[in-house]
């Protein structure tokens, strides 16, 4: 009888500490800016990007901007003494990666705890997880039921629900043009929901304002592509990009946006399941990106414009990310970006580099951009990769509101190019 309690407590204990095992600290992790002078050094630094030791928030193919790189403290001093020895430039911007994610991790929970007493289920001075992301989307199909429709596409592989939110202006016309926008394929990259939902509280909340975005096209958005990841990097692995279905005895995930169909695999992509780009077992292995193609289908003909949101970095790309080729059509989709790139520029001065994934960033096969323009037909497709945090990889809870409004203008401008040209 005592010998059972103790070994209830025992397991109490284990399993707490388990909860602990599972959580990530990155404690004294370094994050280092470097900077590529020639091609020579830019090519070791592709190599090193080989290495799953190192985390690269950032790899830019244009010599001069800067690469990211996240490192543990195991792994630091033969990281420095690489890059020293072929005399690339770097610089260690964050000592100790885990405080300041521990800082923004506990101001989250404060602004998110001070909501709670105000009305609506969201603001943007906080990261919100699925339930209050749920919360927000019924709220507004509540309030607005004319204007507001939720549906339910499908299922992630922990049986989430992935919901779109469609915004029309309640005329009751069917079958109008649609702009489709998605965002958080990749787990980690927390502003790229927070700009969905910005989007859709500008669409409802600011209707007025924004009608003429509404005219002659439906708005239908999936603010979460990947719920599983999404909520596994606020649980236990901050950094965490890929889905959550278990791929060997050894690693989950795969990378959502190397899972689709279009030259699947063929560059840009690893066929090792531990990698964070991971391209899958086969091509469409994921529910959730499965979900995503049928959506686009679902609109096949409609869809005029598929945006897709990502961080970090100022770009507004398009394809193709599968080959430096560009698509016959590119010019009209420069058009749009460019639109988006230059109407940020004015009302902030913030710079976004605009072009085809391959220039501009990297290959990278099997992408959700490729794949809408090439199998889907949705004509003008782009990827949007927004800003950075200061030291870190996100950008603080405070800095949300001042970033999503920023995105929202450039969004704006490109949806506003749409609607008069498609
Ligand atoms: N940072 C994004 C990624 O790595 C860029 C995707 C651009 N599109 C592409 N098809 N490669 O997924
Ligand atoms: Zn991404």
């Amino acid at each position: 009888m005592f010998s059972k309690i103790v070994t209830l407590a025992a397991i109490t204990l284990f399993c707490h500490s388990t909860v602990h095992a599972d959580y990530t600290s990155y404690a004294g992790y370094k994050v280092y800016d470097i900077k590529a002078e020639n091609p020579s050094q830019q090519q070791l630094l592709q190599q090193l990007a080989n290495n799953e030791a190192y985390d690269f928030f950032t790899l830019p193919r244009i010599l001069g901007l800067p690469t990211r790189v996240l490192v543990a403290p195991a792994d630091q001093t033969e990281f420095e003494a690489t890059l020293s020895s072929s005399q690339i430039a770097y610089k260690c911007i964050n000592e100790n990666f885990g405080a300041t994610l521990e800082r923004e991790r506990a101001q989250n929970n404060l602004q998110r705890s001070l909501r709670t007493k105000s009305q609506r289920s969201i603001t943007f001075s906080a990261y919100q997880r699925m339930a209050e992301i749920d919360a927000y989307l019924d709220e507004l199909a509540a309030t607005y039921p004319s204007r507001v429709n939720l549906k339910t596409i499908g299922k992630s592989y922990e049986g989430q629900r992935l919901r779109t939110i469609t915004v029309s202006n309640g005329d009751g016309r069917a079958n109008k043009k649609v702009i489709l926008l998605d965002a958080g394929i990749h787990a980690r990259e927390w502003i790229a929901p927070a700009e969905a939902l910005y989007v859709i509280h500008q669409l409802v909340e600011n209707f007025a304002a924004n009608a003429h975005l509404l005219e002659n096209y439906d708005w239908v958005i999936l603010p979460v592509v990947n719920p599983d990841g999404y909520e596994y990097t606020h649980t236990n692995t901050r950094m965490w990009r890929k889905t959550r279905k278990p791929v060997t005895s050894i690693c989950s995930g795969t990378d959502g946006n190397r899972n689709f169909d279009f030259h699947w695999g063929e560059i840009g992509a690893s066929s090792f399941s531990c990698s964070d780009t991971f391209k899958g077992q086969s091509a469409f292995s994921e529910p959730e990106t499965q979900t995503l193609r049928d959506l686009m289908f679902s609109l096949s003909g409609r869809a005029k414009f598929y945006l897709t949101l990502h961080s970090y970095g100022n770009y507004l790309l398009y394809p193709w990310g599968y080959t430096s080729e560009l698509p016959s059509t590119w010019h009209d989709i420069d058009d749009v970006a460019q639109a988006g790139a230059v109407a940020i520029k004015k009302a902030t001065g913030t710079d976004y580099t605009v072009g085809s994934s391959t220039n501009v960033l990297y290959a990278a096969a099997g992408g959700s951009d490729d794949y809408a323009l090439a199998k889907a037909n949705i004509p003008i497709s782009i990827t949007m990769e927004l800003p950075a945090g200061g030291n870190g990889f996100n950008p603080a809870p405070e800095k949300i509101q001042e970033l999503v409004s920023e995105t929202w203008i450039g969004i704006k401008a490109m949806a506003e190019k749409v609607v008069t040209t498609y």
